[in-house]
């Protein structure tokens, strides 16, 4: 949801901002705009559309460089996307500039008073609102940017992270947050500003993450001063050492990060268990779960809540708690849990799964679940995140950074911590026997080589995605462990083809969805699993009755559902828990294909974001 970037130091800040834009664009890209202080007065350059349109109207301009400047890619809440909702927002006086992420609920109200103390208003943004409120409390009271920024904020209500620059001030950023997030890098007399880490991890390592409720005032060559906007107290931040590498977030010659991040999986998977899963051991060590086993062994349930795959990642987890440790589960949207008076006490575990650790219901869901006094243990991708800095505990996934818009190797890796948290649950309660838990130990260990096998179906899904080309609608059945994955599947083909997909757990297709089955509309029915295996191939009949074309994944050497399935793919073997790992692979590729096929953007869809941190 918007990513903001900001430079200060000794080089030119455009190309720094302009190269950190490209790599926040996953977080919105329908505007973006830039600017810079140019040695006598701030200059900006906005555009509708992709940083690539930003950098051609940037091309014609001549007067955009200098040694401070911020830049903004916009996800749109206030106003529809162009030039002039485009941020960075300017105040009426031209002198204040700023870029904004989230929302400034009470944004009405100010505009209003400010409206009669003779400010207009050129956008239909809550951020030139912001803007010059900041500059009106800054002339009222005579103070400084970074007063009157503290000042302003106090008069907010919603979600913010933002950079603000002053002509009056051309060697000050001022930068505040409450629930959008945002980083500080700090290198030699130079200092940059993300909504995450990666538009400067080839500067610097240093980094200091804002915390809610805290402003940074951001000199060079002087000190940086964090204060906390409620009383404008100092506070002394934390330094943190970077692991990232620039590598890590590039193509590296596939066409698309999309698949670059499906091909990942083995390896993510295998990062995941790396210290955690000792197969000649039998042990499962995982150092967030092991310091409060109590707590989770006298959980009377265990409540699940994320937001999209995440959430598809809970719903099978909710499948391997049950059967393998007999813990009751439950699954939520976080956006339905914390507006819903939940039932939650205080021996209850939660679980919040997300890999950008920033989605805003979440994180507002487990602030709920914590005043109820629950213990939250958080599942997220991006280290040092809003989501794990706020949970009591949890387990990162190790999946390296997701860049493309649909999630891939973050559910595979989210689903790895969960079996493995499943498992090991299993053990300490004594529910399972030594054999069987050695034996989903070992078939943990071997995750990663199946998901391997799977990927080798691609040339086989890139032809049958030509069949999908016409479809406006398309049908993903599962059942048990894999109804979540008809769901992920279905998502998956929604986001990145626009193509109308819906999935039902297989049984459930006669209440309903078997009324729009013709020959136009494709049928993907997961039917790799033994328990109900004659039930799925009763509901592929059923289909095939009604002129339905069918999709198949089946598991290698499969003979009934061939005989009956138009397209058949198979994936290895494996015990019911594991095929969703393996089962998502193809469907992840099926969409891939069809998606580029259509030629739509796989890894920048219209109208999502990669981290969603409004509501
Ligand atoms: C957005 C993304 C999805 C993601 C969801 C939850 O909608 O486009 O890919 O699954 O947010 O995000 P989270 O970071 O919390 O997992």
């Amino acid at each position: 949801m918007c990513g903001i970037v900001g430079y200060l130091g000794e080089r030119d800040s455009l190309p720094i901002i302009l190269n950190g834009l490209k790599r926040l664009e996953y977080r919105g890209y329908d505007s973006s705009g830039v600017a810079v202080y140019n040695g006598s007065k701030i200059v900006s350059c906005k555009s509708k559309g992709k940083i690539s349109k930003l950098e051609k109207q940037l091309q014609k301009r001549k007067n955009i460089s200098g040694g401070i400047g911020i830049g903004h890619t916009r996800w749109a809440t206030h106003g529809e996307p162009n030039d002039v909702n485009a941020h960075p927002q300017f105040s009426n006086s031209k002198k204040l500039c700023l870029v904004h992420n989230g929302i400034i609920e009470n944004y009405s109200t100010i505009k209003q008073k400010l409206i009669k103390e003779g400010f207009s208003f050129d956008s239909e943004t809550d951020t030139e609102v912001l803007v010059n409120l900041i500059e009106y409390v800054k002339h009222k009271k005579s103070v400084k940017l970074g007063e009157a920024v503290q000042i302003a904020l106090n008069q907010v209500i919603g979600a913010y992270a933002l950079a603000v620059i002053d002509n009056e001030k051309p060697d000050e950023i001022v930068v505040a947050k409450l629930g959008s997030p945002l980083c500080i890098g700090i290198g030699e007399d130079e200092h940059f500003i993300g909504s995450d880490v990666t538009p400067f991890i080839e500067y610097t390592k240093n980094v200091v993450y804002l915390e809610d409720g805290e402003l940074a005032i951001i000199r060079n060559h002087k000190d940086t001063f964090f204060r906390k906007i409620s009383d404008n107290s100092l506070i002394s931040p934390t330094i943190n050492k970077l692991e990232l590498s620039l590598d890590k977030i590039e193509k590296q010659g596939f066409d698309h990060y999309m698949l670059k991040e499906i091909y990942e999986q083995p390896k993510a998977i295998k990062d995941t268990l790396r210290g955690r899963l000792n197969v000649s051991k039998g042990i499962i060590k995982m150092s967030g779960m092991d310091d409060y086993i109590n707590k989770f062994l006298s959980a009377k349930k265990i409540t699940i809540i994320a937001c999209g795959t995440s959430w598809h990642s809970g719903l099978v987890a909710e499948y391997m708690f049950e059967k393998i440790a007999r813990i009751p589960v439950e699954v939520e949207y976080a956006s339905e849990f914390r507006y819903r008076d939940p039932v939650i006490e205080s021996d209850d575990i939660v679980i919040a799964i997300s890999q950008s650790g920033e989605t805003a219901d979440t994180l507002a869901a487990i602030k709920l679940a914590k005043s109820r006094g629950a213990f939250v243990y958080g599942i997220c991708n991006v280290v040092g995140s809003s989501i794990a800095r706020e949970s009591d505990s949890g387990s990162y996934t190790h999946a390296g950074p997701e860049i493309g818009v649909a999630s891939t190797k973050a559910f595979t890796t989210q689903m790895t911590i969960l079996y493995m948290m499943a498992v090991k649950l299993s053990k300490s309660k004594g529910v399972i026997s030594e054999k069987l838990y050695h034996k989903y130990i070992l078939e943990i260990s071997n995750i990663d080589k199946k998901v391997h096998t799977a990927l080798s179906s691609n040339n086989v899904i890139k032809k049958i995605a030509k069949e999908f080309l016409k479809a406006t609608n398309c049908l993903y059945l599962g059942r048990g462990y894999n109804f979540p994955i008809a769901l992920e599947g279905a998502l998956k083909l929604k986001e990145i083809s626009y193509i109308h997909a819906e999935g039902y757990p297989a049984a459930e297709m006669k209440h309903g969805p078997i009324a729009l089955i013709d020959e136009n509309m494709p049928t993907i029915v997961i039917a790799t699993n033994k328990i109900n295996y004659d039930k799925i191939v009763s509901n592929i009949q059923e289909i095939k009755s009604r002129k339905g074309k069918i999709f198949a994944i089946v598991s290698k050497g499969d003979k009934e559902v061939k005989e009956v399935a138009d397209h058949v793919i198979e994936v290895p073997h494996s015990i019911e828990s594991i095929t969703p790992f393996i089962t998502v692979v193809p469907l992840q590729l099926l969409s891939y294909h069809i998606a580029v096929m259509l030629g739509k953007d796989v890894d920048q869809p219209r109208n999502l974001a990669k981290s969603v941190t409004v509501e």
